[in-house]
Formats: C-alpha cells, structure tokens, sequence
C-alpha cells in the first residue's frame, strides 16, 4: 500500500486502529482477572465495553468510506501488549502488579489517542465532520479511561499519604458530582424529570448536577437513555427553561444535531480529571453550545457570571445540594458552611451570584 495522499494516511490510521482494537478486546480480559484492586477490574471491564463501541465507530467510518479494511497487524499494539505481558508476568505482588497492569494499559490508552487524534484531524482536512466527531467522540473516551487509571494509581498513593506523606490536592476540580437523589431544591424535585429540546425530541433525564465548591449547581448531568454516544452528557443550568411550574421536563434550545459535537461525560472520568483538565473539558461543552463565545476566551479565563448559561434559574432553588458526596467519600460542603446558601433558600429568590469578575473555577 503506497501513501499518495491524506486520504491514504487517513485510512493507514483508520485500519492500524481498527486491528489496535481488536488486540485491546481480547487483552482486556486478561488484564482484568490478573488485577487485585476492584476498581481496576471494573475500569478494564468498563473499558472492554467502550472498545467495543469503539470499534463499532471504525464500523461506521469505513462504511461511509466505501473501504475494506486492510487487515494489517498493528505491530506497535502489538508490542505494546507483549511487553506489558512480560512487566506483569514478572510482578510477584499484588499491588506491584496492579501497578504494572496500570502502565501498561495506559501505554495502550496513549498510543490509541495519538491515533485517534491523528485520524480526527485528518477527517477534518479530508471535510468528514461526521467521522471526525466519531473519532473525538472515542479520543475523549480514550482520554477519560487514561485519566481514570491515573485516579485509580494515585488512590494508592493516597492511602501511602494517610502514612504520613503528603499529598497537593489542589489540582483537582472545583466541581463536584451530586446525585439527583442528593440534591434538595425548595421547590425543585428533580427525580424522573425529562429533558426534551424545542422540537419536542426526547433529550434523556436528570441523573444529577455538578456543583461548584459552594453548593450551587453549574450543570445536569442528563442520561440520554442511549441516543447519544457515551449516553450521559452536561448541560449548563442556565440552558434549561421550566414552561410550566408543575411540568416534569425541562426545555432546552438545544436540537441533536448541536449535540454531535459535544463532549461524553463520564462521571469517574471527570471527578479523576484536574482542574486545568476539567476546565478544557468545560470549555468544550461551552464551544458546542456557543463556538463563538468560547472562542473569544481562554479555557482558563471563562468565569460563569459572564455567561446566561451557567446563571442558575430561580426556580431550581438553587444550592441546596445534601446527602454525601459519594465520589470523594467526604460530606457535602453545601449545607451549613456557606452562609450565603441560607440566605438564598427563601422561596423565589435567586442563588446569589458570587462577585463579579471572580475566577470561580
Ligand atoms: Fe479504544
């Protein structure tokens, strides 16, 4: 096969990742039954899943395409996988072990995003935006399952801190995940509450919200059900209107189309993302919503205040966040710390917005 032009590259890229796939489909087992740690088992399991999604994506490029694939070996995986074998084979104890099934999945998880992220630029150059929102779709994923075995990793670093190292936690986001379950709006239920677009499509529901540091909620945190890749996704609280007040869905001027160039969340994904991390992630969202808004600014320099979308409507009875935060094992900081929550939880009145022009990611 001679490379004469992108369009060569471009399919070069597509088959080594296609045949890179199906070696990580049938390693992950293996990877799996070999870890010690329950948390890495179910992120290999998680991450067989989203392989097989992944490869289902390549299905959909090369049919577009009109191309067979080549079936050529990616050797690079290949070796990658081999080598990762040995270090494993090698480790006598269980955490060394875990530890070695960790790099060598996250060697695999960056030659698989420097694939993909040649392959959705070349679909950009080659104007197939479609396959080039397929394959970000499946960088983003491959992004997250990285920073997840990171988190995992350093999990254990953590329980070393509780023996008397230290440990900077200041990277990691100000966000925070809380359950729908957990959160306590005045005159807000949002359990079975459905989010539906201005064309009346079906656009999932409510699963829960991420907060900011002080309680307020910044974004749902919606279950699409399943029409949308990676099925949970953001949306701004400011984005979402109540027509009626005894209504159980929410109305947002967001159609699917705007939905395909938006970013998957994945919760585990997220909460294990720095801050730096997760404000690129955050001004990704930003960009499907609004190219132009985002544009203007810098991940770092987006502050909420500024933007109708992140301003918490009334009706959410905002800040009221209760329960445990599940993910950092740590109680909700919302109640009882912030004077100013309770100020606001009067019937009708707004969340007070904090100052103007603070930075407050
Ligand atoms: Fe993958």
């Amino acid at each position: 096969m001679t490379l004469a032009t992108l369009q060569d590259l471009y399919r070069a890229e597509l088959d080594d990742l296609y045949d890179a796939e199906q070696q990580i489909v049938a390693a992950l087992p293996k990877l799996s039954a070999a870890a010690a740690s329950s948390d890495l088992k179910a992120a290999f399991d998680k991450h067989l899943e989203r392989s097989r999604i992944h490869i289902e994506r390549l299905d959909v490029i090369f049919k577009k395409l009109g191309a067979t694939r080549s079936g050529v070996r990616s050797a690079a995986m290949e070796t990658l996988i081999r080598e990762g074998d040995t270090r494993i084979q090698l480790a006598t104890d269980p955490d060394t072990r875990d530890a070695a099934l960790i790099a060598a999945a996250q060697h695999v998880e960056h030659y698989e995003m420097a694939g993909y992220g040649c392959a959705r630029t070349y679909a950009r150059q080659l104007n197939d935006e479609h396959a080039a929102d397929l394959l970000q779709q499946t960088l983003d994923e491959e992004g997250s399952a990285d920073h997840e075995l990171t988190h995992i990793a350093e999990m254990g670093i953590n329980q070393a801190a509780r023996q008397g190292q230290t440990l900077d936690s200041q990277e990691s986001s100000r966000l925070r995940y809380v359950d729908a379950d957990d959160f306590e709006g005045e005159t807000f239920d949002p359990s079975d509450i459905h989010v539906r677009s201005r064309k009346g499509e079906d656009l999932g529901h409510i699963d829960g919200f991420l907060v900011d540091e002080t309680g307020r909620p910044v974004y749902f945190v919606v279950d699409s059900g399943g029409w949308f890749l990676g099925r949970h996704y953001l949306l701004p609280v400011g984005t979402a209107k109540r027509e009626s007040a005894g209504e159980r869905a929410l109305v947002v001027d967001i159609d699917k189309h705007t939905f395909k160039r938006y970013p998957e969340f994945h919760k585990q994904g997220f909460m294990a993302m720095s801050n730096d991390e997760a404000r690129r992630y955050e001004w990704r969202v930003l960009e499907a919503i609004d190219p132009n808004a985002a544009r203007q600014r810098p991940a770092a320099a987006i502050v909420y205040e500024e933007y109708e979308y992140y301003r918490a409507p009334a009706w959410l009875g905002a800040g009221t966040t209760t329960g445990t935060d599940r993910d950092r094992g740590r109680t909700s900081a919302a109640r009882g710390t912030q004077p100013a929550t309770d100020t606001r939880r009067e019937e009708g009145e707004r969340p007070r917005p904090r100052k103007p022009g603070s930075d407050v990611r």
